[in-house]
C-alpha cells in the first residue's frame, strides 16, 4: 500500500515530467550536490568540505600570498576528481548520465554547472556552462602558461611553472572572476529559459546563485531536486522533488519515456 507521502511525491514527479515534456527550453543548473552519488563531498551540509577547511583557503588573494595553506584542499578536493593514491577518478552518476540523453534526445537544451569536477562532460554533455571553471589545467599566474591538472603536476606542496610562478588552477576562487564567457551564456540561456531544473544546489554563492533567478523572473517554471530545502525552495521554487539527484532523474526519466 504506497504511503501517503509516496503518493504526493509520485504526483510531484509526474508534474515535474509534465513540466519538462512540455518545455521549449529546458535549462538544468547544478550544483555540488549532483555529484555526491559520485562520491565527491558537497560544500556545505552533511559531510561539506567548508565543515572541514576554511573557505578563506580559496581565496584568489590567499592563495596568492600562502600557496602552501591552499594546496592541501585543493589536492584533497581533487584527490576525488582525479583519482590518486590508487583510488579510481570519480564517474558520472544516474543523474548526470540522464541529462547528458535528454541533451542528446533534444529534450535539454542548456546544462549550467557551478562543479569543477568534470562530470557532465565525462557523461557526455556538450551544450554545458562552466560556470566555476574547471579543474583540467593549471595556469601560471606569471607568464600565462597553461599546464594539464593531474595528480604528477600536483605532486610538489607548492607546484609552479618553469618560469618560476605560481600554477593556478583553472576553477574559480573567491574574489576572483566567473571566466569570461560563461557569465553571459548562463545568462542568454536563463532568459530563454521556460523551465529550470535545479539540482544539488545551496543557492548561497552569488553571481551563480542569481542564473535561477533570473530564469524565474522571465517566468520560468522551476523545479528543484535536492534532499533538504534550500535557499531557492521557499523563494523561487515552483516545484520541490525532496529526493535525491539520481533516483529523482531516473523516476522523471521514466515517466518521460522516450522522446
Ligand atoms: N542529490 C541532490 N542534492 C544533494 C545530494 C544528492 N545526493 N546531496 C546533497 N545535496 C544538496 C545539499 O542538500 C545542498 O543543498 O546539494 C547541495 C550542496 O550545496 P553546496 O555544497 O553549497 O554546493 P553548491 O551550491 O554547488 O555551492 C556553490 O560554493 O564553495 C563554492 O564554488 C563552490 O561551486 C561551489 C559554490
Ligand atoms: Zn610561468
Amino acid at each position: 500500500m504506497m504511503g501517503e507521502s509516496e503518493k504526493r511525491l509520485g504526483n510531484r514527479l509526474k508534474t515535474a515530467a509534465e513540466a519538462i515534456r512540455g518545455a521549449e527550453y529546458l535549462t538544468a543548473f547544478s550544483g555540488a550536490g549532483m555529484s555526491v552519488e559520485s562520491g565527491i563531498p558537497p560544500f556545505r551540509g552533511e559531510g561539506g568540505i567548508w565543515n572541514k577547511y576554511d573557505p578563506a583557503v580559496l581565496d584568489l588573494e590567499a592563495f596568492v600570498r600562502h600557496p602552501g595553506r591552499s594546496w592541501p584542499v585543493i589536492r584533497e578536493m581533487f584527490i576525488c576528481f582525479l583519482g590518486a593514491d590508487g583510488r579510481p577518478p570519480a564517474q558520472p552518476n544516474e543523474a548526470h548520465r540522464v541529462l547528458a540523453k535528454w541533451e542528446a534526445a533534444g529534450r535539454l537544451k542548456t546544462t549550467i554547472t557551478q562543479n569543477i569536477d568534470g562530470l557532465h562532460a565525462a557523461a557526455g554533455s556538450r551544450n554545458l556552462v562552466e560556470f566555476h571553471g574547471h579543474c583540467r589545467t593549471m595556469t601560471c599566474l606569471d607568464c600565462g602558461r597553461e599546464l594539464p591538472l593531474n595528480a604528477e603536476a600536483t605532486r610538489a606542496a607548492v607546484p609552479r611553472c618553469a618560469c618560476g610562478g605560481l600554477l593556478k588552477p583553472d576553477f574559480v576562487f573567491f574574489g576572483e572572476g566567473i571566466p569570461p564567457g560563461a557569465l553571459e551564456a548562463a545568462e542568454e540561456a536563463a532568459r530563454k529559459t521556460d523551465c529550470m531544473v535545479l539540482v544539488g544546489t545551496s543557492g548561497v554563492v552569488y553571481p551563480a546563485a542569481a542564473i535561477p533567478q533570473l530564469a524565474k523572473r522571465r517566468g520560468a517554471t522551476i523545479i528543484e531536486v535536492n534532499p533538504e530545502p534550500s535557499d531557492y525552495t521557499e523563494r523561487i521554487v515552483d516545484l520541490f522533488i525532496p529526493m535525491k539527484a539520481g533516483a529523482a532523474f531516473l523516476r522523471m526519466d521514466a515517466l518521460l519515456g522516450p522522446r
